[in-house]
């Protein structure tokens, strides 16, 4: 809690008063409630209390001392929080400690002023790799202006399975019932279940096969969060308000893949999210499994679509031979990686990156 910025703001002629940005102590937990309400609104204030204790305190990244989590104060009044997500991030072959950025706010009377600025330079310079995704306007402006790299958005993929599944909700009741008669005959097709290849099994809790899954597959990534045990039970296994499905491959009881999903009702239709996956990219009959499981899981629930978001080439060729379609995506990624010297073509060759929507806290 040591780390104390005092801000030159006032020598702008932007702010008054003296701005310090430190840690995060437990005291602060009421004003910054109060503070998330003001920004973000009530409903969103009560799921991030619902997720808080598991989301920053019980990290299994978290350094020994706590939550990384930074805060602005004018004198003792809280102005502004940027908090983080510790991951160890695998890039270039290497592991390195990094975060995401994640319900960063500034009080309404006090934007545009150069706190978020200061806000994101503190989180950065305290970090191996400061990571963002699915960002808002405002701080996808800001990551821009302080040129962190933007390597996004994620690709987003849909396999439709019913002829719900073509709606759009800016389109009328009627022309929505004319394209699905319209396309009834290609989602049939496309939408077709797939024999299993191997067969996958549901799980609740993640072995230390899945750890030695890590392992071996790493190899294949050019950059991704480290998925061990550990990282991926806290992740999947234990958030408080999601129940998340998984099932796995496995070989002999060791994990060869698995798959992370869940179901939900959107405005027009239920949707099957597929979360997050982990294989060898080059394990074409895991990876199809998994994927016909998903879809069996889809299906028996009655979902018009499954929804994904997949960075790796190698991941969503299989996907779009398995019936998926890339679709518009709205899922930015910036990145700044402080820890190791990378050159600009490393972040120019994406394809061999693996970040999926289980990464950061966009599924919420
Ligand atoms: C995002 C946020 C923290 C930025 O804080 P801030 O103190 O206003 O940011 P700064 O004053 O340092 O702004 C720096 C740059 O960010 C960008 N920016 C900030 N607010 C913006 C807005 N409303 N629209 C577009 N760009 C914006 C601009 O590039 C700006 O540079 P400029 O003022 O030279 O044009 C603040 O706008 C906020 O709390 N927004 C609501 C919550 C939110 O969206 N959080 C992000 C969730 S991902």
């Amino acid at each position: 809690m040591s780390q104390s910025e005092r801000s030159g703001l006032s020598e702008q002629g932007q702010a008054t008063g003296t701005i310090a940005i430190d840690r995060f102590r437990p005291e602060d937990r009421p004003a910054i409630e109060q503070l998330y309400r003001r920004v973000f609104g009530h409903d969103a204030q009560e799921a991030s209390r619902l997720r808080w204790d598991w989301q920053y305190r019980r990290n299994p990244n978290n350094p020994p001392d706590g939550p990384q989590i930074w805060v602005a104060r004018d004198e003792a009044r809280v102005i502004g929080q940027y908090a983080s997500m510790p991951v160890t991030l695998w890039v270039h072959g290497r592991e390195i400690p990094a975060s995401w950025g994640m319900d960063v706010m500034v009080a309404p009377e006090r934007q545009r002023q150069g706190l978020g600025e200061l806000l994101f330079r503190t989180w950065d310079r305290h970090t191996g790799a400061s990571l963002g995704m699915g960002l808002s306007e405002a701080s996808y402006r800001l990551f821009q202006k302080l040129r962190w790299r933007d390597v996004g958005p994620i690709p987003c993929l849909v396999k439709p399975l019913t002829r719900r599944a073509l709606r759009r909700p800016q389109w009328s009741m009627a022309a929505n019932r004319f394209v699905s008669w319209l396309t009834l005959p290609f989602v049939r097709i496309v939408g077709r279940a797939r024999p299993l290849v191997a067969q996958p099994e549901p799980f609740r809790r993640f072995d230390a096969s899945f750890t030695r899954l890590w392992e071996r597959v790493a190899g294949r990534f050019d950059a991704a969060v480290k998925r061990d045990a550990t990282y991926l039970n806290w992740k999947f296994s234990e958030p408080p308000a999601i129940r998340y499905s998984m099932a796995a491959v496995r070989d002999a009881g060791e994990a060869r893949g698995y798959v992370v999903y869940r179901h939900l009702q959107e405005p027009r239709g239920r949707v099957t999210l597929l979360v997050d996956l982990l294989a060898d990219p080059e394990e074409t009959e895991v990876v199809q499994s998994l994927l016909a499981w998903v879809d069996r899981e889809a299906r028996a629930n009655d979902s018009d679509k499954i929804r994904t978001f997949a960075m790796h080439a190698g991941f969503r060729k299989l996907m779009r031979r398995a019936g998926y379609f890339q679709v518009k995506s709205t899922l930015q990624f910036a990145i700044k990686i402080n820890a190791i010297e990378l050159s600009s073509e490393f972040f120019q060759h994406t394809d061999g990156w693996h970040f999926t929507l289980g990464d950061s806290d966009q599924d919420r």
